[in-house]
């Protein structure tokens, strides 16, 4: 997309002070997904800055709950199918999990089991990477699960928490760095 498009797309990002705690500077996206024009230039951003050649990957996998809104659109758009990968107790059984630590407490992620299979190809997708501890569950959970992870697309990317580097050496891109 051109620079014109790009300015575009950052402008359409609300930035909330203090929610949903004092200290963080919340990053708002589903302004961009109200607007039409933002919406799009979002979608073919994404699609041009893929991490990986479309035909290295079968799958994208999309992070509950606003990977849910990016995932399947560019799912559809590239013609793969969509992995929805659930905070825990929202699917029925038979399911498979990965727990990972908070700053405070336990989070787990949860997929059906079958929904990925030996040697599947995934692209993760969420709409934001800080710590990238949730990606990473993900990821351990869906190569748990036979599959491989073979790159991450994230529209925002905040600096400074190093979620890249913890990411290890699997392909990642994002649309907007921001603190
Ligand atoms: N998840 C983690 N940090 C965030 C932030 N600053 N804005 C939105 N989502 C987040």
């Amino acid at each position: 997309v051109g620079e014109a498009d790009a300015e575009y797309l950052v402008s359409l990002v609300r930035s909330v002070p203090g929610f949903p705690n004092e200290n963080v500077l919340f990053r708002d996206f589903m302004p961009v997904l109200a607007d039409a024009r933002g919406f799009q230039i979002m979608m073919k951003a994404l699609e041009l800055a893929l991490p990986v050649p479309i035909s290295e990957f079968d799958y994208v996998a999309g992070l509950e709950a606003r990977g849910f809104l990016i995932g399947p659109t560019l799912a559809y758009n590239l013609g793969k199918g969509f992995v929805a990968v659930r905070k825990a107790g929202k699917l029925p059984p038979e399911t498979i999990g990965k727990s990972y630590d908070l700053e405070y407490g336990q989070a787990r992620v949860e997929i059906e089991q079958g929904t990925v299979k030996p040697g599947d190809r995934v692209l993760i997708v969420d709409d934001l990477i800080a710590t990238s501890g949730t990606a990473q569950a993900a990821a351990d959970l869906i190569e748990q699960a036979g599959g491989k992870v073979v790159g991450f697309s994230f529209v925002m990317e905040l600096i400074g928490l190093n979620g890249r580097g913890s990411l290890g050496q699997v392909p990642c891109s994002s649309l907007i760095t921001m603190h």
